[in-house]
């Protein structure tokens, strides 16, 4: 080989990498984001990723395109192991016309979606983009209908992780809303259908890009995404701790991850934790935190419907998704977020074999008009929807107030948990006892002397004979009543049992979720 066609390969291979040179990197540097290539080098493990299609070149020739070089399509793509285990990436290249998708650009990220599912293995989207190039027209928006069929193919086989790190507009945010988890990062990422500009012409309504699609606009209110990091670098060190929960597709199982934690600790201070006033919150994190091998808890959209918490834990080396009300929020009552919420993680954990453990203190569904014009009744079925259809292990502890529907929403014997405990503080029973009272003595308080003497004795009884968990294990709906302190030992023990559960479906094309 001669010389100069080695030397044409590496300046070919220098001009790609060079991106949109050295003036548009430093101002993507000014605005506190790495380039395309940095972020994808602290993605994977060092030295292991390997690119793809970094010759790619575009066929557009409308509006002088033809004259126009754009190095590597505006997209760095390709694979590489993270933790040792192979992962398909794409970085939009926000320094090489806005990092835009034409046809070449989608092309080269449908090709490593296609290498992910084939082969098995995570696919991770960082997007910095400008949206639908606008000279490529329908081209481009041909090009978004491409990644959006293949993020659907993917669904539930392999994990697809994005990460929104710059603009994203239009019909490019719904690559993401398609895929299991977003990441945003604050004040430099933003998602809308349609920008500010098109509001104020269309609605006269003026908002900022921030205000209306900033990392805590949907980590907080639309509940869009799931994660908001302070910087880049933040960003991808989480989308590398979140994969370590992850199995590499739904064939397989997460990786177990050991600790020196002692699989057979008391936890003393559980046998504390639920005060004796029954209206008087406490904070389920400090549970979470309490059974989790090293009090380890990976929190998921902790930011929104925060009556509802979601995120893993480890057990046992084994990873666990926590489903669990938080008293301290509205009383840890369902309301339609915490539905949509706990309904879609239940669902990514039941795709990716990941036991799900629900810890259970929840008053009822929340009342009012609000929720019922919002549709709580289509929404709170989701959440039923996800725990009945659910086949890996289902474990719940119920720590306090189990009543009613809610009782049965959150992961009840009834929708197919394989192992119920609770303890000795459970109350499981239709209402709450002031309400159960005043209903089923409502005469005998009206016909007595002393009314409130006697509804309050009333209330005393109905709590004595049903506040407890006690009724509930006498049908066998609660499987064991623990000491609270020995949560963590009981738990692990129930996962190990239910390792080896198979359970199958009657065959269907797919179930029809109430969406
Ligand atoms: C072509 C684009 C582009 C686009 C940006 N650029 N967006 N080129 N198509 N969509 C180019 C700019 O011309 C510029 O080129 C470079 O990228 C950087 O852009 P700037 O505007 O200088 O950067 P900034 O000021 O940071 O603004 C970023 C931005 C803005 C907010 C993203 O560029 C913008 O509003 N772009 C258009 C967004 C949009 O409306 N996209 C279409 C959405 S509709 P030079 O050569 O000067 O560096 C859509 C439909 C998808 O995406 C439908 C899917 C179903």
């Amino acid at each position: 080989m001669t010389m100069s066609k080695l030397e044409d390969l590496k300046q070919r291979k220098t001009k790609v990498e060079e991106g949109g040179g050295a003036k548009r990197i430093a101002a993507q540097h000014e605005r506190g984001k790495l380039t395309a290539r940095e972020r994808i080098n602290l993605l994977f493990d060092e030295g292991s990723f390997v690119e793809l299609d970094a010759f790619v070149k575009h066929r557009c020739v409308n509006f002088g395109m033809d004259e126009i070089e754009i190095p590597g399509e505006g997209v760095v793509t390709g694979y590489g192991l993270v933790d040792g285990r192979p992962v398909y990436a794409y970085a939009q290249d926000f320094t090489v016309l806005g990092g835009s998708l034409g046809e070449m650009h989608a092309k080269k990220i449908c090709k490593v979606q296609d290498l992910a599912l084939k082969m098995g293995a995570p696919i991770v989207g960082l997007n910095d983009s400008g949206g639908a190039r606008i000279q490529e027209a329908v081209d481009a928006l041909a090009g978004y209908g491409e990644i959006f069929y293949r993020n659907t193919i993917a669904s539930g086989v392999v994990p697809q992780i994005s990460a929104i790190m710059g603009p994203c507009a239009g019909g490019a945010v719904y690559s993401p809303a398609l895929t299991d988890f977003i990441f945003m990062v604050d004040k430099t990422s933003q998602m809308f259908i349609t920008g500010p500009q098109v509001i104020k012409s269309v609605t006269g309504e003026e908002v900022s890009s921030e205000s209306l699609g900033g990392a805590m606009t949907h980590n907080k209110t639309s509940g869009v995404a799931h994660f908001v990091s302070a910087n880049d670098e933040e960003c991808i060190a989480e989308i590398r701790r979140l994969l370590g929960f992850l199995p590499s597709n739904n064939m397989e199982a997460a990786p177990e991850v050991y600790s020196a934690d002692d699989l057979n600790r008391i936890i003393p201070e559980l046998n504390e934790i639920v005060p004796e006033n029954p209206n008087k919150p406490y904070d389920m994190k400090e549970i979470i935190q309490a059974i989790a091998d090293d009090n380890d808890f990976f929190e998921v959209q902790p930011y929104y419907a925060q009556n509802m918490i979601t995120g893993f834990i480890r057990i046992n080396g084994q990873s666990v998704g926590v489903i669990a009300n938080q008293p301290k929020v509205l009383a840890g009552c369902l309301d339609i977020n915490a539905s949509d919420k706990a309904g879609r993680f239940i669902r990514t954990c039941d795709c990716f074999n990941i036991p799900v453990l629900t810890l259970e203190d929840v008053p009822g569904f929340l009342p009012g008009t609000s929720q019922e014009y919002g549709g709580i009744i289509r929404h709170g079925a989701k959440m039923l929807y996800a725990y009945s259809e659910a086949t890996v292990p289902l474990v719940t502890l119920i720590t306090r107030k189990a009543y009613g529907g809610a009782y049965l929403a959150m992961g009840s014997k009834h929708l197919g948990a394989d192992m119920v405990f609770a303890w000795p503080t459970a109350e499981i029973a239709v209402m709450g006892p002031e309400g159960a009272a005043n209903i089923i003595f409502k005469n005998e308080i009206a016909a007595a002397e002393d009314p409130q003497a006697t509804r309050t004795e009333k209330i005393e009884a109905y709590k004595g004979e049903f506040a407890t968990p006690y009724k509930a294990a006498e049908r066998g709906f609660v499987d064991d009543v623990i000491e609270p302190s020995m949560t963590r030992i009981r738990i692990a023990d129930a996962l190990n049992m239910l390792a080896s559960k198979r359970e199958s479906r009657p065959a269907k094309k797919h179930g029809n979720l109430p969406v």
